[in-house]
Formats: structure tokens, C-alpha cells, sequence
């Protein structure tokens, strides 16, 4: 297709994103934002979110002329032929999707789209919000999409640019093939859907993704019981390709900005037509379960109870590559361990502010001095390459709670460490070794 020209309002890491990859298609793109400092900060080419390849890309946009940076859609709408809706959806009171972002756009630009103009929804949003805007709106010559967004924070310019299909939903079935060949470069699959259907596809989508999740973690739990291990079984599921390799690591339990709200949401949506979704209720209920099954591991390396323990922690993002602390595991677990009492000392590669009840170091050997325990929240590569002597010669105890798998244990226990993960059989250290 030839140059689109694309407004995109909202410039979190959804809009950015789309923003200057859809300029890096060669659409000329105007991407909007309320906060002026922000928008002059983008203007400049700063970019603040940790994103890899994104602040390439804006720079290219912006010096290739296709990209720019506005405050004030009203405006910048005026000329648009799609305008893309990358407002946040944050959980709202009782676990619904809050609607309230997309509305105020809505109302703001309401009126000035141009006739034909297409109003795309990429943010998540709950079946049943294009007829709402289309309803909201009142006119017939906008006509709504919905082109869910599949983005993995840390890789989200990647993701992107090789998408595994993109999805395209409207009622208006030729304004849906339109936003769809706005990708054809990428030469992806594309589903063409109702509106319905394709707001459905992404809930669906991250809720099986946590169903996953959590499946994979019952199964470590029935592994640590069983004494068997978690790395061997998942190896020899991954192979069928029914089930595939990827989303079978299991860990402190899943967060981030996406699954837990869009789990809590699809079950309110359940609810409005009278369904009880109890598989996705009983995936919910088992991310806690784990979480405090991970409280319950390291308060046993504890000896037995966290008060007065001091526990090293490395890694507090929800995952590694991203910067992201909402809703992260690895802080809830933190929080949690605080709460009973643990003195936690805590060191993240991409975190620096301070944070209630810890102590945030700059230097993950820090985390090492006079800890009875240490554990790995957060699955940052660079922790496999420290050198758990220096880490051991510094501790007070000797064990290491591994909640992600992610370290050799061969390298904790020949630095006399003892080291246990999650549904992997435990490894102790010479320290541990008594001769009878
Ligand atoms: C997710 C979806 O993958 C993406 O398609 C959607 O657009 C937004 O939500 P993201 O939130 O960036 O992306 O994180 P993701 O990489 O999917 O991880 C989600 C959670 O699952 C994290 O807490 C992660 O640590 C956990 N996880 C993931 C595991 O515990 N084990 C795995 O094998 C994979």
C-alpha cells in the first residue's frame, strides 16, 4: 500500500512502538501525547523506555521526516487516514478494564475525524468496546477496528517487525482489510475478523499464555514432590508441537503489565454474560498459591522463619530486559518476605529508585554481605556470571532459593553454596556435606 498518513495517540510503550515502526513501514506518522515534556523529550529522539532497537527507530523516523511528536490530538487528527488508539486500559475497580483513556480520546476527537477515517483500538480493551465507541461516536463514516497488539516488553520493536499474524476486526470488513495491508511489508498472516471476534483474540491469547503459566508451575510443584524435574519434563513436552517449547519455565509466578490485569478482566467479562470461568479463576488463584509457595521455600532456607532473616535478593523486574516493576512477582514475593520480617537487601541491573521496606543496592555482590540466604527473583542473565565465591565468601548462611532455574547449580555448590530451584531436585553444597 502506499503511505498511510497514521496518528497515534498515546506514547507509552504500545504507542511508541507502533508509532515509529509503522514510520520505519514508511507511513508518515504523528504520535500524540498529553505530557508536553514528554512529547518535546521524543521530539528531541530521547526515548526513557528500556526497549531495544525503539530509539533507533524513532531517531530514523524523525530524521526521515516520517515520524513527529505532537501534544493535542484534536489537531493533529485533522489530515489522518487511521488513527490508533494507545491509551492504557489499567485493571479498574472490581478487575474490569478502565475505559476511561479511550473514552476521553474518543470524545476529544470525535468530531473532527475525517470522514472515512478509521479509529483503531490497539490497546487491550473488553469485547464490546468498538460498538461502545462506535456508539460513543455517532457517526457511520468512522469506522472502528480493533488490531490487538501482541508486543513482549524487552522486545517489543522485534516483535513487531516479525509478528506471528497480525489481527484485524471490524464491522466494516473493508476498513479492517485496510488497517491490515497497513502491515503487508511484514508479509505475516493476517485475520480478518468481526470486531468481536478480533477483541476477543487478544484476551484469549495472554489468558492461555497464564494458563500455561500457571500449569507449568502446578507441575514443578508436583515435580518437587514426586522428585522429579521440572527442566526434563517440560524438555520432553516442548517437543510435541501441539504443546510447544516456549511459556513452560516456571518461576515465582507470572506478572507483569499485561497477564494479570487481562486474566482478572476476561473473568468480569465472563461474568457479564453469565459464565463462570473457573479454569481462568483457578489460573489466578494459582499464581497466588505460588507466590506463597516460593514465601514458604525461602522462609524453610531460612530455617524455618523469616523474622530478623536477611535475604539477598537479585532482581526485582516482573522479567528480565525490562525495567517494568508493575505488578512484578519478584516484588511481590520481596514485599511479602518484608512483611514477615526478612531485612531484604535487593539489587536489580535495571532498577535504582528506592523502594518501602528494602534496602536497593547498586552492585549485586552487595546483596552477598551477611546474607543467611539468596535469592534469584528475577531471571537477568548476568547473575549466571557472577562469581558465587566472592557471593559465598561474603554471606553469613549458605543457601541459594533460585526461583527461576536459571543458574548452574553446579557453580553455587563448587562455591560450597547449597542451591534449590523450583521443581529441580535440590543440590547441596560442600558446606552441607556431613561425613557420618
Ligand atoms: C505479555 C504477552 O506475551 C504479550 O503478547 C502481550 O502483548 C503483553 O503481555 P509481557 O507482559 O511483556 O508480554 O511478558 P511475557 O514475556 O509474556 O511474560 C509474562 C510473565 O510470564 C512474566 O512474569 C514472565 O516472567 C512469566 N514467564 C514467561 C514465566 O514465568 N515463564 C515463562 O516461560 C515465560
Amino acid at each position: 500500500m502506499s503511505a498511510a498518513r497514521i496518528v497515534v495517540v498515546g506514547t507509552g510503550y504500545v504507542g511508541l512502538t507502533t508509532g515509529a515502526c509503522l514510520a520505519s513501514l514508511g507511513h508518515r506518522v504523528t504520535c500524540v501525547d498529553v505530557d508536553e515534556a514528554k512529547v518535546s523529550r521524543l521530539s528531541a529522539g530521547r526515548v526513557d523506555i528500556l526497549e531495544p532497537g525503539l530509539a533507533e527507530l524513532v531517531t530514523g523516523g524523525i530524521t526521515g521526516g516520517r515520524l513527529s511528536f505532537v501534544v493535542g490530538a484534536r489537531k493533529a487528527v485533522q489530515e489522518a487516514d487511521g488513527v490508533f488508539l494507545c491509551v492504557p486500559t489499567p485493571m479498574g475497580a472490581g478487575g474490569s478494564a478502565d475505559l476511561r483513556a479511550v473514552e476521553a480520546v474518543t470524545a476529544e476527537i470525535g468530531d473532527v475525524l475525517p470522514a472515512g477515517c478509521a479509529l483503531i483500538t490497539k490497546s487491550t480493551v473488553p469485547v464490546g468496546t468498538s460498538k461502545r465507541i462506535h456508539a460513543m461516536l455517532g457517526r457511520e463514516d468512522v469506522p472502528i477496528v480493533s488490531n490487538p497488539e501482541f508486543l513482549r516488553e524487552g522486545t517489543a520493536v522485534s516483535d513487531f517487525l516479525n509478528p506471528d499474524r497480525i489481527v484485524v476486526g471490524s464491522d466494516t470488513p473493508g476498513a479492517a482489510r485496510w488497517v491490515g495491508d497497513l502491515y503487508a511489508d511484514l508479509g505475516a498472516p493476517v485475520v480478518v475478523a468481526d470486531a468481536a471476534s478480533a477483541e476477543l483474540v487478544k484476551y484469549a491469547a495472554n489468558c492461555f499464555l497464564a494458563l500455561k503459566l500457571s500449569y507449568v508451575n502446578s507441575i514443578a510443584e508436583l515435580c518437587e514432590r514426586l522428585g522429579a524435574d521440572i527442566d526434563l519434563v517440560t524438555e520432553g513436552m516442548g517437543y510435541d508441537r501441539r504443546i510447544g517449547r516456549a511459556f513452560l519455565k516456571p518461576g515465582p509466578g507470572w506478572g507483569g503489565s499485561c497477564l494479570p490485569k487481562d486474566t482478572s478482566a476476561l473473568v468480569k467479562v465472563a461474568e457479564s454474560v453469565n459464565y463462570d470461568f473457573r479454569m481462568l479463576t483457578s489460573a489466578i488463584d494459582e499464581n497466588i498459591a505460588q507466590r506463597d509457595r516460593i514465601v514458604a521455600k525461602i522462609a524453610g532456607a531460612c530455617g524455618g522463619t523469616l523474622a530478623g532473616a536477611r535475604i539477598g535478593v537479585l532482581g526485582l523486574a516482573f522479567k528480565a530486559g525490562t525495567n517494568d516493576l508493575r505488578d512484578s512477582p519478584a516484588l511481590a514475593v520481596s514485599s511479602v518476605l518484608g512483611a514477615l520480617g526478612a531485612e531484604i537487601t535487593a539489587y536489580d541491573p535495571a532498577v535504582d529508585s528506592a523502594i518501602d521496606g528494602m534496602t536497593v543496592v547498586d552492585d549485586p555482590y552487595q546483596v552477598a554481605k551477611d546474607a543467611d540466604v539468596i535469592v534469584v527473583l528475577t531471571e537477568w542473565a548476568e547473575f549466571k556470571h557472577l562469581d558465587w565465591t566472592i557471593m559465598a565468601d561474603a554471606m553469613e548462611g549458605d543457601d541459594v532459593v533460585d526461583t527461576r532455574n536459571l543458574l548452574d547449580p553446579r557453580t553455587v555448590i563448587d562455591a560450597g553454596l547449597s542451591w534449590q530451584g523450583v521443581g529441580r531436585p535440590r543440590a547441596a553444597g560442600r558446606k552441607r556435606v556431613t561425613v557420618s
